[in-house]
């Protein structure tokens, strides 16, 4: 299969200061690139700034729809447009519908699904323009059937799954690439205070290599670990009667 790191040039990764983001911005990191690296912190996007000439940092937080805009902007008059941009930034509060949050709920939305939005909204023109580009969204396996403790979370990145499938249907005949990462378990500072069992857990670098190289061959999906993600695909076509019985068990509701 071909190869289409060869394109890219200025490429956009958020939620680029830690975890996953910060893997892939290593590991993607090429002579004559530029890995534009957005969040909020300024001092972690610095530190890898100091790394190597071909990142330049453009902090933001991805919910201020405005920044966002402002970001890109600057970043495709810097360095030309962008060629590949990973929607990656994301937020994880554990919280159930017993302990009702709304605001921490909402920020789930602002930050996971807006801040994909806010990110298209700036993008999309431009390569809707150009009829070029990628985009790749970072949902999760979590998005694939409602999870319990994760009403913060579950439903953005479920939205995210529907909107990479809108978005795949739409743009490819625009010659727009879309790819939808959902990646199972992985060890970041998101999952570092879990109080549950994590199976199968990678590290983000292990994480940042599958994920180059899905997007290397232009997938669609993305998932990885293959095993895990896979037995987390299956619950979507349990039948609900056994998807509950087995949701029961897990959480020790039986
Ligand atoms: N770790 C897992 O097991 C796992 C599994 C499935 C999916 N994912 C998804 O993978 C993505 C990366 O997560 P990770 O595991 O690498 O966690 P992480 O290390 O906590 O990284 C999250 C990144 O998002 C940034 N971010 C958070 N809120 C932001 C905001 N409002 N504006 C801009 N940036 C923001 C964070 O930087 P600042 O705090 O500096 O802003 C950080 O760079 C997320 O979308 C997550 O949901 C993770």
């Amino acid at each position: 299969m071909s190869d289409a790191s060869g394109d890219w040039k200025t490429v956009w990764i958020t939620g680029a200061s830690t975890g996953i983001g910060y893997a892939l911005a290593q590991q993607i990191s090429a002579p004559n690139m530029t890995v534009a690296v957005s969040a909020r912190s300024k001092d972690k996007l610095a530190e890898l700034e100091s790394q190597s000439d071909g990142f330049v940092a453009y902090p933001v937080d991805v919910s201020d729809a405005k920044a966002v805009a402002d970001s890109v902007d600057n970043i495709e008059q810097r360095h030309g447009p962008i060629d590949l941009a990973v929607l990656n930034a994301g937020t994880w509060s554990m919280i159930s519908a017993r302990d009702f949050d709304l605001e921490t709920i909402r920020r789930g939305f602002e930050v996971n699904y807006m801040g994909v939005m806010n990110a298209l909204h700036a993008v999309l023109p431009g390569m809707l323009a150009r009829k070029k580009g990628h985009i790749a969204i970072t949902a999760s396996v979590a998005g694939y059937r409602g999870l319990p403790g994760a009403i913060a979370y579950s439903p953005t990145k479920a939205a995210l799954i529907n909107l990479a499938e809108i978005l795949h249907a739409e743009l490819s005949p625009q010659g727009i690439t879309i790819s939808l990462v959902n990646p199972g378990f992985v060890d970041t500072p998101m999952t570092q205070d879990n109080p549950f069992p994590m199976p199968q857990i990678i590290t983000s670098k292990q994480a940042a290599t599958r994920m180059l190289e899905g997007l290397k061959k232009q997938k669609f999906e993305i998932n990885f670990p293959y095993r895990f993600t896979l037995m987390m695909k299956l619950l979507r076509i349990l039948p609900d009667t056994v998807f509950f019985w087995l949701m029961r068990r897990l959480t020790g509701k039986k």
